[in-house]
């Protein structure tokens, strides 16, 4: 399975998830899913531009009938910040106390609902909770309140993860808050509210799914770890039996509909099985965890001088979660190819089936990728948002500093693997 063996093998494996309710219309019921709580006082957390589509009032109005007080918070910010998350915070802390908290919006909503529900529960501020260095990376003491995700990208999965990710401005690094209590204690998925997702999102977050499901099924097997106590598990185990058969039925799902989901969003199934990926992709990464293209992508968009892309807010430049992880990932998979072909090689099949097998299998996947991201209109490489050959070593460190990550990918990864990566993902066709 992977070139990587340990002294002292790892024999247990983790599996977490939360409480799902799917389909077209599950979020007309969230208003019965919190009385079933025994709260009184709901914050619902969403972004102006989701705001606008009007689901979050929709859903705060369903809850009056239950006898629960409801207040949509519209502030958060897309790609949170640590700024922009304790603001986020203060004016929770403010308003609150409240019993619950319904997240109504994609990865940014949700994990802006994730920093709020730690920090209204638990004392101290953000930096306090904030992964190892740059952060102190202390545990919860206290027990958080209910949180509701409900998901109106297909993407991010973080309606099932125990991740919260953001921005650290001063720092210039994307880092996040990772514990077993973040995990929401229900995602309710409806399809029905990707229907606006415009198209540079769809596509952008789509990558996502299919990387957190590329990543996870090549990322280093379980047993190849050293041997953990109980109180050093974490919840990115590496890839096992479970975490595999979530990648892999996310990467079918997607074979099926990312083009069409893109071309027309008012294609429902097409919509609908981009949701069920996204779930299932993040069931999978949520418990095995993501490597190298995940690693570049914090860089890439923690560096950012001047690209504002299509569909997204433009007062500020970005280069979209989604995007920055796809942009290394054909190479990233050149690279990994070694440790295990069967596994990338399947994964080719499984994103393009039928598709014909070329005669050097390491070009497979990321031929697969490349043309896949030239249809859904993703720049062609990270030159295409503004980097060059002189950024290479600073981008190259901010990867370095994702040892969280790198930690699981199934080979060991040098700097100048890194920068072999990034220099060859300049243009990708
Ligand atoms: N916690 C995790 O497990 C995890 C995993 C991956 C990524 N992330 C994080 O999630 C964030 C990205 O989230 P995302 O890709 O879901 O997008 P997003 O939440 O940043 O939203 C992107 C844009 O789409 C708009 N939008 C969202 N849904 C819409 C809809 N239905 N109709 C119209 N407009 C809509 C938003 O207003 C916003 O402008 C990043 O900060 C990323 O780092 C978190
Ligand atoms: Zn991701």
């Amino acid at each position: 399975m992977s070139v990587l063996s340990a002294a002292n093998p790892e024999s247990v494996f983790t599996y977490g998830a939360p409480q799902l309710k799917f389909g077209n219309g599950a979020s007309n019921e969230i208003g019965f899913d919190l009385s079933l709580y025994g709260v009184k006082r709901v914050l619902v957390v969403t972004d102006p531009g989701v705001a606008a589509t009007g689901t979050p009032q929709r859903v705060a109005e369903q809850m009056a009938q239950f006898g629960i007080e409801a207040h949509v918070f519209d502030g958060v910010h897309v790609e949170p910040t640590d700024v922009s998350l304790t603001d986020a915070i203060a004016q929770a802390r403010e308003s609150g106390p409240w019993d619950a908290f319904v997240a109504v919006g994609g990865g940014s909503a949700i994990d802006t609902a994730k920093a709020i529900n730690l920090l209204t529960t638990n004392p101290g501020e953000l930096m306090d909770y904030i992964n190892l260095p740059v952060g102190k990376g202390l545990a919860p003491t206290q027990p958080l309140k209910p949180l509701i995700a409900v998901p109106t990208t297909t993407g991010t999965g973080s309606e099932s993860t125990t991740i919260c990710v953001m921005d650290v401005l001063h720092l210039k690094v994307k880092t996040g808050i990772s514990h077993a209590r973040l995990r929401p204690t229900l995602a309710v998925i409806d399809p029905d509210l990707t229907r606006t997702q415009p198209a540079g999102v769809t596509a952008a977050s789509g990558m996502d799914i299919l990387c957190h499901a590329l990543e996870s099924y090549t990322a280093r097997w379980y047993t190849t770890n050293e041997a953990k106590r109980p109180e050093q598990r974490v919840p990115y185990c590496g890839a096992n039996p479970i975490s595999d058969m979530w990648s892999e039925k996310a990467m079918s799902l997607l074979a099926g509909s990312f083009r069409t989901a893109v071309r027309n969003g008012e294609d429902m199934q097409a919509r609908s099985d981009m949701a069920t990926a996204a779930t299932f992709a993040g069931m999978g990464f949520g418990n095995a965890g993501v490597h190298i293209p995940h690693a570049n992508a914090y860089p890439i968009a923690g560096q950012v001088k001047d690209f504002h892309p299509k569909d997204y807010p433009t007062d500020e430049a970005m280069v979209p979660h989604g995007m920055s992880v796809a942009l290394t990932a054909p190479e990233a998979f050149r690279f990994t190819f070694r440790a295990s072909p069967e596994r990338h090689v399947r994964a080719a099949e499984l994103l393009a089936p039928g598709a014909d097998r070329p005669d050097d299998l390491s070009e497979f996947l990321p031929g697969v990728l490349s043309a896949l991201m030239r249809d859904i209109d993703l720049p062609n490489g990270i030159a295409a948002v503004g980097f060059g050959e002189g950024d290479i070593s600073e981008l190259v460190d901010g990867s370095m500093k994702q040892q969280r990550l790198l930690a699981t990918c199934p080979l060991p990864v040098t700097e100048d693997d890194l920068g072999g990566i990034f220099r060859r993902s300049m243009e990708l066709w």
